[in-house]
């Protein structure tokens, strides 16, 4: 699975999103590590605040079905029946991902179509963050 293929997922599921506020639809690819792809859009409501995110969307849906390991997840964004878009993920979005992924090998392809993208790390896109390790038991001094 290489990420020009992944793109594409990501460009297809954003034809799902559910976006009668906000018109901003987005796609999102998360790619294994058992090779799977777990694909989500982004599902808005009338309360706004239950609206959820791409990228979480297919965070949820993967680790409902048992993966919990991830190599790299695609995004891509705009205006519904505007032009693709680059589109960051949120800040609950990349904490999310900090949760499963490793900041430092994890990788965040964005871009605006399978023939431009770029690669970041979850590292760069969210420096110095907390995560589950910071939780884990210490022993007293
Ligand atoms: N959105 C995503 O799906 N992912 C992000 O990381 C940023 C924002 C969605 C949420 C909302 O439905 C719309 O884009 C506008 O904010």
């Amino acid at each position: 699975m290489d990420y020009k293929e992944l793109m594409k997922q990501a460009i297809e599921i954003r034809n799902r999103a559910y976006t009668p506020y906000s018109n901003y639809q987005v796609g999102a690819a998360l790619l294994s590590e058992s090779g799977k792809v777990f694909c989500g859009c982004n599902v808005e409501n009338a309360a706004y605040s239950p609206g959820i995110c791409a990228e979480r969307t297919a965070f949820v849906k993967a680790v409902s079905e048992g993966e919990r390991e991830f190599r790299a997840i695609a995004v891509i964004g705009g205006a519904a029946g505007g032009p693709l878009e680059l589109a960051p993920p949120c800040g609950i979005c990349r904490q999310v991902m900090r949760e499963f992924c490793d900041p430092d090998t994890f990788e965040i392809v964005l871009g605006t179509g399978t023939e431009d993208y770029q690669v970041y790390t979850l590292s760069q896109l969210l420096p110095m963050s907390f995560g589950p390790d910071n939780l884990e038991k210490k022993e007293m001094a």
